[in-house]
């Protein structure tokens, strides 16, 4: 199953995508891990905000 399939029924909206990957830059300021590394994974998880907002876009 791809990305858009496995999120599209969750209705998640941009918004809430992007406070989801604030929450994890804060979780990985908590332990602390380097700035590299760090947005490493931030852009990882932002570089599918399409695929996984698409249910939302659908709908509006
Ligand atoms: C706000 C952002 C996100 C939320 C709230 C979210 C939530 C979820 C939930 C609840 C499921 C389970 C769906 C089900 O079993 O019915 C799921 C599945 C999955 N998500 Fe996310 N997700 C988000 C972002 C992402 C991102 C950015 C990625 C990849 C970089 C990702 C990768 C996956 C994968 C691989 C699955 C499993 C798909 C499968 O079963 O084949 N998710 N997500």
């Amino acid at each position: 199953m791809g990305l858009e399939e496995a999120h599209r029924e969750l209705k998640i909206a941009p918004d809430e995508f992007d406070e989801v990957a604030a929450e994890v830059g804060r979780t990985l300021d908590f332990f602390e891990v380097p700035p590299a590394e760090k947005g490493e994974v931030l852009a990882a998880f932002a570089a599918h905000k399409d695929e996984v907002t698409t249910g939302y876009q659908d709908a509006h």
